[in-house]
Formats: structure tokens, sequence, C-alpha cells
């Protein structure tokens, strides 16, 4: 993943045009070569992070590519990044949303200080953009307005507002260009990758940038993302302790989307409070995780700490940004479902037959290949494999699966379903953030209650689509 992270940047510093878009639609493809390749998120990670630091991995093709990438360079990245804030801004979302032991020191240090100042919309443009999409009168529906940014999103930022009835209120304002240029901004992405030939072919590049362009055409379209809002605060309606903010239709449009405002701290915060809050919060985080794929078949995406508020006086979790929800089709989940049983269970027939139901393998893998897939399986399935609560407190998943990555990176025969993308980055990313926080959650429990209710019976006309 590094490995992409540092040609962009040097790409961008060379290239006198500084396109905005450009930077954040490399965050996406990261996000997906990352995350993107199966069951073997860790072992990616660390084949980026021994790429990085110059160890040679696997069938030793990358070897050669290893003095180029070394803590020097590291350095260099985090001048580059220095030198462009709001760009390198976008990055650093990106980056610190995996386990940052990945991350190399000064590259962490150099995106604190890039955190500090976001890219702003100048006053003038954005006056222009929300004259646009709102109408010149937009601000007679206001009571207030606040210029200054509330916070930056991935492709635009957010204010305050208090509407004319008194309700407090964040409107994200969309950058402009951003929509109309992503076919090329990743048409470009993937010139350059497939240029430098550093992306392994196990990692199916080309898979990826179809699905990041799907992905990033929804996300560029607030109706869409409002329209989801509403639909996961329907479904979420009756579980307790979740809270999804009402949508202000009259001052939304296609860039500007409004809604409630609602408090609360990103989830990471959570890790300076009680072990029986981490606990509490780290159970309804994968509660909703498994609500969300198992019974809605409708999931929130991206797992930013972010956008889990949880608000502590409460003991309610303030849920945003719905931009990256999407369904999963019944069968898909029907199989899904069965192939994190058999992990849990260390069912090693039930796994493989799983995997070449949902098209992880083709069933034409060596032997080798099986193995390496079945072990990280398993590791996968640890937090759900004994009763009475895991721990995350003692136990680094993602630290296991390395040795595996190669393996699977050099045997893969097949690119992982569509589905899978952003899936594993929704999954890793909770698990994650259950390691961050330093939880202990019964999941074997909680997965085996959804699975005992589970309804596996097909009079649902959908089918899984696989092949788009
Ligand atoms: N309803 C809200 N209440 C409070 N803060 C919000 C709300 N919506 C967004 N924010 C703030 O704005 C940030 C970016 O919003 P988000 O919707 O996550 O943008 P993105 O498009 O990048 O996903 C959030 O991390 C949060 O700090
Ligand atoms: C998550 O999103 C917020 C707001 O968009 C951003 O400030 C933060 O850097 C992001 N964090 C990560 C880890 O990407
Ligand atoms: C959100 O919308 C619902 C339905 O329109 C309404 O009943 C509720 O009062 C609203 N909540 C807030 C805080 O505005
Ligand atoms: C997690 O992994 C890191 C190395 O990546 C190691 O230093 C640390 O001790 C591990 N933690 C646990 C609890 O195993």
């Amino acid at each position: 993943m590094f490995i992409v992270v540092y040609l962009f940047i040097c790409m961008y510093e060379s290239n006198a045009t500084k396109s905005s878009s450009f930077l954040m639609i490399c965050r996406k493809i990261l996000r997906f070569a990352g995350l993107g390749a199966g069951l073997a998120w860790g072992g990616l990670q660390e084949s980026a992070r021994r790429v990085m630091y110059g160890t040679p991995v696997g069938d030793g093709k990358q070897s050669a590519l290893s003095p180029f990438l070394s803590d020097q360079n590291a350095e260099r990245v985090a001048l580059a990044l220095c030198r462009m804030r709001g760009a390198a801004l976008k990055v650093g979302q990106l980056l610190s949303i995996q386990d940052e032991s990945l991350v190399p020191p000064p590259v962490l240090a150099a995106l604190d200080i890039v955190r500090q100042g976001a890219d702003v919309m100048p006053r003038k443009q954005l006056n222009s953009v929300l004259d646009a999409e709102l109408g010149q009168g937009w601000s007679s529906r206001l009571r207030s307005f606040d210029y200054e940014p509330l916070a930056a999103a991935s492709i635009g930022q957010v204010h305050r507002a208090v509407l004319k009835d008194g309700s407090d209120v964040v409107m994200k304002i969309q950058y402009p260009g951003v929509a109309d240029s992503i076919e090329s901004d990743i048409e470009n992405v993937r010139r350059l990758l497939t240029y430098t030939n550093l992306i392994p072919k196990g990692l199916f590049l080309d898979r990826a940038i179809k699905v990041a362009k799907q992905e990033l055409a929804r996300e560029c379209d607030y109706f869409l993302e409002a329209s989801n809002q509403k639909r996961y605060k329907e479904l979420l309606s009756d579980s307790e302790g979740y809270y999804v903010p009402n949508v202000t239709d009259e001052l939304s449009s296609k860039k500007v989307l409004t809604s409630e405002f609602v408090p609360g701290v990103p989830i990471d915060k959570v890790a300076v409070l009680s072990q029986e809050t981490r606990n509490y919060v780290g159970c309804k985080l994968l509660e909703l995780t498994i609500k969300e794929l198992f019974v809605f078949r409708f999931m929130q995406t991206d797992p930013n700490w972010s956008n889990f508020l949880y608000d502590d006086s409460e003991k309610q979790f303030n849920l945003i940004d719905f931009g990256a929800a999407r369904e999963f089709p019944k069968k898909f989940v029907d199989d899904y479902l069965r192939m994190v049983v058999a992990c849990a269970n260390r069912d090693r027939a039930g796994v493989l037959e799983m995997s070449r139901r949902l098209g992880f393998l083709t069933g034409e893998e060596p032997e080798v290949m099986l193995d390496a897939h079945v072990e990280a399986a398993f590791i996968v399935g640890v937090p759900f494999a004994t009763p009475g609560g895991h721990d995350f407190r003692a136990n680094n998943i993602t630290h296991s699966v390395s040795n595996l990555g190669a393996t699977m990176l050099k045997y893969r025969l097949t690119p992982p379903p569509d589905e899978v993308y952003s899936l594993h980055r929704k999954l890793s990313g909770a698990f994650l953030a259950c390691i961050k926080i330093g939880a202990v959650v019964p999941c074997r429990e909680m997965l085996f209650k959804v699975y005992e209710q589970y309804d596996f019976s097909d009079d649902h006309s959908e089918v899984l689509s696989n092949t788009g």
C-alpha cells in the first residue's frame, strides 16, 4: 500500500498540475489496494511494510525496489506531504485507518503537522457553490452560518449552521469539479500504476479500479447519501443505542448535504475511558457491523473512526457519513455468513467450499494457496472462535496473517468478488477499532445469535452480482 502512496507523492511532486481530486482518488485507490485482497489484508500491510523497509518479499521480484523505498525516502514523502497540506490530509485520512505501526514515524509526524491546516475553499468560492446548489436565497433560510469549517470532508468541507427554528445543523459542501473528473483522474492513476508495474498482479488492479470508480461516483452524489442516511435511520429505528441525524431536505442538493448536528467523540478517543465503557463500545460496534451485514444487508462501509461519534453522556452512537453505504445481495450474505461460521469453527472444508462459492477461489489453486487461504481465514476467525469474550487487548490479528500475504498474492488466480472490497475495508476497520480501544467483546455469542435466527431460504430473487 505504501508503495502506492510513495509513487503517488513523487508524481504529484513533479507534476505541475495540482488537482486535489486527483489526490483524493489516490486515497481511494489506496483503500482498495490495501484492503481489497480478500482475507489477506493483514498480510498485505506486512508486505508493504517490508518493501518499505527494504526486506525482500515473496518471490524476490519486489526486492529490487527496496533500496528505492527506504527510510530516507519515507522522509522525502513526509517533506512532500508538508508541501501539499490539503492534499496530504486526504492521504492521511486513509493511512491512519490502517495499523499505525505500518506508517514510518517521519510520515506520521508529517501527517500530524499537515492535519492542522486543511484545504479550505475561499469564502467567495464557497458562496458560489451554495448559490448554485441551493439558490441565491439560501442564507435567508438560516439564522446563522459559520464560515469557519467545522471539519474537512474527503471531497468537501463541513460547516455548522443554525436553522430559522433554532436547530443546529451541519452542511457538507463539495469542492467544485470533483464529480466531473472522476473518470479521467482514475484513468491517470491506472496509467501510473500500470506503467510502474509495482502493483503485484495478485492485487488485480483493474478490478479494484473498476470498483473505485463506481464507489467514488456514488460518493459524489449527496442526494444518494441523503437517501442512504434516511434508509439507515429507518433500519436502526428500533435498535437501542444508535442514532442517525435527520436530513434537512430543503437545504440539500447533489453537492450540499445538510443534516442535524450530533455530538460525540470519534471511536478511537474511547481508548481513554474506563474498561467497562470500552467493552460497551466494542460490543456496540460489532453488534452494529453484524446487523448491517447479516440482518439489514445494507452497510455503511467507511470505517473512519470519526463516523462513529460516541456520546458517553447518553451512552449512544451518533452515526454519520453514508456516502459509502451499499446493499449486499442475499445470496452473497448467506454464503458469507456460512463462511464466517466455518472460520469460527476452524472448519477447513467449509471455508474452502464457501470460498469457491463466493468467488475467492476458482478451485484451480495449488495446495500451497489453499493452505494459506485457510490459515488466513482461521486467523480472521479467531475473535469468533472461543466463547466467553474475545480480548482484543491481547491479540493482533493483523500481525498473524503477515506471512500468508505473499503466498496469496503469488498464487491468487481470481480477484475477490466486488462486494468484498468495501466489506473487508469495513470489517478490518471494526476489528482495528476494537484493538485500538482494547475492548473485550463476546464476538462468538454475537455471531451465533444472528446465525441461529438467520433465514437461509432463498425465496428472494436476487442474484450474486459478482460479474457486475
Ligand atoms: N451530523 C454531524 N454532526 C456533527 N459533526 C458532523 C456531522 N456530519 C459531519 N460532521 C463532521 O464532519 C466530518 C466530515 O464529515 P463526513 O460526512 O464524514 O465527510 P466525508 O464526506 O469525508 O465522509 C466528520 O468527521 C465530523 O467531524
Ligand atoms: C476521518 O475523517 C475525518 C473527517 O473527514 C478526518 O479529519 C480524519 O483525518 C479521518 N481519519 C482517518 C483516519 O482517515
Ligand atoms: C427528525 O425527524 C423526525 C421525522 O420527521 C421528527 O419526528 C424528529 O422530531 C426530528 N428530530 C429532530 C431532532 O429534529
Ligand atoms: C502487536 O503487534 C506488535 C507488532 O506489530 C507487537 O509489538 C505487539 O506486542 C503486539 N501486541 C500484542 C498484544 O500481541
